[in-house]
């Protein structure tokens, strides 16, 4: 199986190109982002985002999919499509919290590896050149100014018709990059083998 890792923090275009590339070659595009966003949606909805003991304790109860419909990924909580409530900025922030807890990285970790195993995938994140998929074909780190991906960001809220402020959008970026590079398990950076 051909597997593309392609890395690098929020709002760098990674899953524009990579939906892009995966739809040329005609492989599968996997955003694990969406698995880690539906982790922090249940814990939002079950009051547990603030306590890491309630999270983990909330992971025994979950079950999480994702199924593909035309190329297009949707991702199952419990059996429930909740692909349409998780890009907003609280779950985007939720989804920084409780990616640095090992026990939910460890829940995550097979699903994205069976599904690489089996098909030809374009996979976007934050650790898969450096641990879920360290012997990808290919590896491309992803990056830009934290201006331009606020931009990107703003635009995309716009385009939603969500109301939003720049400002606020480049400093949360900012702190949920920090949050990212900077947790003790499977941190954001760069693979020694990977193409910036
Ligand atoms: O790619 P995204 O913005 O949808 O990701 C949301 C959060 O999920 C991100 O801030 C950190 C976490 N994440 C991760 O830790 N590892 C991944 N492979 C993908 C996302």
């Amino acid at each position: 199986m051909i597997n593309v890792a392609i890395d690098g923090p929020a709002g760098a275009g990674k899953s524009t190109i990579a939906k892009a590339a995966a739809k040329k070659l005609n492989f599968i595009y996997v955003d694990t982002g969406a698995l880690y966003r539906a982790v922090a949606y249940n814990a939002v909805k079950c009051g547990a985002i603030d306590s890491e003991p309630k999270i983990k304790e909330m992971l025994k109860n979950i079950h999480i999919e994702l199924k593909y419909n035309n190329g297009v990924q949707a991702v199952y909580l419990n059996g429930e499509d909740v692909s349409a409530y998780i890009r907003t900025p609280e779950i985007s922030m939720g989804a920084s919290k409780v990616s640095a807890i090992p026990e939910v990285r460890a829940f995550l970790l097979d699903l994205q590896r069976d599904i690489a195993k089996n098909n030809n995938v374009i996979m976007d994140g934050r650790d898969i050149g450096t641990c879920v998929l360290p012997q990808a074909t290919v590896k491309i780190y992803l990056t830009a100014s934290a201006n331009v991906r606020a931009k990107r960001r703003y635009d995309e809220y716009r385009a939603k018709g969500m109301d939003c402020d720049y400002e606020e959008i480049i400093n949360t970026g900012k702190k949920r990059d920090m949050q990212d590079m900077t947790r003790a398990i499977a941190p954001l950076k760069q693979a020694d083998d990977a193409v910036l």
